[in-house]
């Protein structure tokens, strides 16, 4: 078989086209320069051919429906303007300064969304480290917010929102429930510190297991549900999004998907509602594929801590923690997938659980009832049982 010579050119066109990986067929012959340079870009050659996607099962109504769309108007993505009204905290307190917490911090100073931004962190210097670095960086971003670093929970005090990252993360090999006994300990100091000096703040847990932790995070700040919230489904939501828009070949921004229930095993990719410019996703990917986008989600962390080797994602969790914190300070509108104490809502209470919900200056204001499918709700049910069982609660 007669092969392509893959010079640069072809590389610089799959970079264009965002791809992550380069077919090279038996017979081709690739260049040094090739080389190179998908290394540079961060495109992995792979050998082919590689398994082609299963071809899209259609019957009479799938082929109409997609006769219908391909005649309808031109998809244009929503843009993500942040909204000039939102409101900006007095002062922010991360306890846990490590790539979260670090991350955050820039993320909100960059975005001036407070006043004072307060790190804190067991590992002496750190803290203080990071909110230095901050600092001297403001000479050229201009941010105004002053970072302060800490070893010291108390320095929680006064704050108006408080973002919880500290604990153990993953190794590979390791789920996140592993973590329960661990990091328990960690967030029962962090809530001893924010009830006696932050007792009207909002807090989002990021600590894993994040819906077992925010249980935790409930039980001992005795905060009422609208103030202790987390961080998961915005994270998870955004690897399910992404997974999409590689597999559909289209810009994330053409992408709505989300995903509810645990922050683990049990995440629940809502494909029912799914859509792909406006569409749903059997326009535009297969069933094997929407399983291996939603399959994507579920192991997204996973695979960060399996290449890391040590430690787990540090900036998708930030930049999903900032847009929590953006919808608690009316920069967005509209429900955000979010963990929160469930009071009856889908059939569920007494459980922390991902939910879609609306946020605002009190914490958590409702939370949005969508249509699922039963087999969506079974899955939301499953996992309100296996956090349960996590934490020894009587169903
Ligand atoms: C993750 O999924 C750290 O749980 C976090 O990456």
């Amino acid at each position: 078989m007669s092969g392509r010579v893959v010079g640069s050119e072809l590389i610089e066109d799959a970079r264009q086209r965002g791809r992550i990986v380069f077919e090279i067929l038996p017979g081709d012959i690739v260049t040094d320069v090739a080389r190179e340079m998908a290394q540079r870009v961060g495109i992995k050659l792979v050998d082919g051919p590689l398994e082609k996607p299963q071809t899209i099962a259609s019957d009479g109504n799938t082929a109409m429906r997609r006769g219908l769309y391909r005649r309808g108007a031109k998809w244009v993505a929503p843009a993500r303007n942040i909204r000039p009204s939102a409101r900006r905290f007095s002062k922010i307190a991360l306890i846990g300064a490590g790539g979260v917490g670090g991350n955050i911090a820039h993320l909100a100073a960059m975005a001036d969304m407070a006043d004072e931004i307060t790190l804190i962190d067991i590992a002496p210097g750190l803290a203080a480290a990071t909110a230095l670095d901050l600092n001297h960086a403001s000479g050229i971003t201009g941010a105004k917010a002053r970072c302060i670093g800490s070893e010291n929970l108390s320095m929680v005090s006064g704050a108006d929102i408080v973002v919880v990252t500290a604990g153990r993360a993953r190794s590979p090999g390791m789920t996140r429930a592993d973590l329960i006994q661990s990091n328990t300990r960690v967030v029962h100091a962090a809530a001893a510190a924010i009830r006696s000096g932050a007792p009207d703040a909002i807090v989002i847990v990021v600590t894993n297991p994040l819906d077992e932790m925010t249980v935790e995070m409930l039980r001992a700040t005795e905060f009422p549900r609208e103030r202790v919230l987390g961080m998961a489904g915005t994270l998870d939501s955004s690897r399910f999004r992404n997974a999409l828009a590689l597999a559909a070949g289209v810009q994330p921004a053409d992408v709505q998907a989300i995903t509810l229930g645990s922050h683990g095993e049990e995440m629940a990719p809502i494909t029912s509602l799914a859509r792909i410019k406006g569409r749903p996703l059997e326009v535009f990917l297969s069933v094997k594929q929407i399983a291996a986008c939603a399959k994507d989600a579920v192991t997204g962390g996973g695979q960060v801590v399996a290449l890391k080797k040590s430690g787990s994602a540090t900036i998708a969790p930030a930049h999903s923690t900032i847009e929590l914190m953006d919808h608690i300070r009316g920069a967005r509108l509209g429900p955000v997938p979010v963990s929160v104490m469930l009071a009856g809502e889908y059939g569920i209470s007494g459980v922390v659980l991902g939910v879609p919900a609306h946020l605002g200056q009190s914490g958590m204001v409702s939370v949005e009832q969508l249509r699922l499918t039963d087999d969506e709700l079974k899955s939301l049910r499953s996992a309100a049982d296996a956090i349960r069982q996590r934490l020894g609660m009587t169903p």
